[in-house]
C-alpha cells in the first residue's frame, strides 16, 4: 500500500519535528502495512517555502534512516501546495515539486473559504501545460459541503482527488465523514492518505479500522486501485483514467443530485437552524 499524503519530513512544515518522530511515523505507516509514503510537506506562501531540491535531501535523509534502523517503507518526494495567485503567475516553474518529479501535483485551498476565484485558472493553466492536478481532502473543505456539485464541475479540468482515510472514522466532524462515503459510492476518490502530521496521532491510529470500512464498502480490489494501483501510476508519471457517474441526461435528474442531496439537505438544515437561533 502507498500512503499518497503524509508530512513525514522533519522541520519543513508544521509535520514531525525531528528524525525521531518521522523514524516514528514511519514505524507505524510500515506497521499497518504501508510499502511506500510520499512526503507531502506544505508550500504555503510566506509560510512553508521549501524547495523541491531541500524536500529530496530530507527524503534521502529519511529513507537512509528508515535502512539503517530496519523499517521496511520507501519515502517518496512530494508537496502539499497552497494555491494562490502567484503560484499562477510563477507556473510552470521548475522549482515547483511534482509528485515523485512526476507531472502530477497534489494541490489544496483554504479549509473554511470559498472556492479561491482564481482556482478554475489555474487549473486551466496546469491542465494546458500539460500537468495534472490532484486536490487534497476535498470533503474537508467547506466551499465543496456548501455546494458539492462544484466537485463535479471541477472534473471538466481532470482534476482528481485524494481523500483522508481518517475522515472515514469522523476524525474531521460528521459532515465531512459523509461527504467521504458520498465521494466513495460514487468513484470520486483517486486516492486515500493519511495526512499524518505526527506519530501517534488519531488520523494514524484509525487507520487499520478505517481500511476495514472500505474493504467492506469497496471489496477487495477497489480498494487496491486507490491505494496501490492509481499511486503506483502516478509515482510512475502514467496517465489515470477519471471514473464518476454519468452527467445529466435527457433532462431527466442527474444520478449526482440525488447523490448529494444528503449533503444539501445537511446544509440547508444547518442554515435554517442558524437562521432560527439568530431570529
Ligand atoms: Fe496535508
Amino acid at each position: 500500500m502507498i500512503d499518497f499524503h503524509c508530512h513525514i519530513l522533519s522541520e519543513i512544515d508544521d509535520g514531525a519535528a525531528s528524525l525521531e518522530e518521522s523514524l516514528l511515523m514511519a514505524r507505524e505507516l510500515a506497521g499497518i502495512g504501508f510499502t511506500q509514503v510520499i512526503a507531502t510537506p506544505h508550500i504555503i506562501e510566506n509560510y512553508f517555502m521549501a524547495t523541491a531540491e531541500k524536500i529530496v535531501t530530507k527524503v534521502e535523509q529519511l529513507n537512509e534512516a528508515c535502512i539503517w534502523e530496519g523499517i521496511p517503507l520507501h519515502v517518496v518526494p512530494g508537496a502539499e501546495i497552497m494555491l494562490s495567485p502567484r503560484f499562477l503567475e510563477e507556473f510552470p516553474n521548475p522549482r515547483v515539486p511534482f509528485l515523485n518529479a512526476s507531472s502530477y501535483l497534489l494541490l489544496e485551498i483554504p479549509f473554511s473559504q470559498p472556492l479561491p476565484l482564481y482556482t478554475e485558472e489555474v487549473l486551466f493553466r496546469i491542465r494546458t501545460a500539460g500537468y495534472s492536478p490532484i486536490l487534497a481532502h476535498p470533503e474537508r473543505c467547506l466551499c465543496f459541503l456548501q455546494d458539492p456539485e462544484k466537485l463535479y464541475d471541477l472534473r471538466r479540468y481532470d482534476l482528481l482527488y485524494q481523500v483522508n482515510m481518517a475522515s472515514f472514522a469522523g476524525v474531521f466532524g460528521g459532515r465531512s465523514r459523509k461527504a467521504a462515503l458520498a465521494m466513495l459510492h460514487k468513484n470520486m476518490i483517486d486516492f486515500l492518505g493519511s495526512d499524518a502530521h505526527r506519530p501517534g496521532e488519531e488520523r494514524l491510529l484509525k487507520v487499520p479500522s478505517v481500511l476495514n470500512i472500505l474493504k467492506d464498502e469497496l471489496g477487495k480490489d477497489s480498494l487496491q486501485v486507490l491505494l496501490e494501483d492509481n499511486p503506483r501510476k502516478v509515482l510512475l508519471d502514467e496517465p489515470l483514467e477519471l471514473r464518476h457517474s454519468a452527467p445529466e441526461q435527457n433532462g431527466l435528474p442527474s444520478p449526482r443530485r440525488f447523490f448529494f442531496l444528503d449533503l444539501l439537505s445537511d446544509t440547508k438544515s444547518r442554515k435554517k437552524r442558524v437562521y432560527r437561533r439568530e431570529r
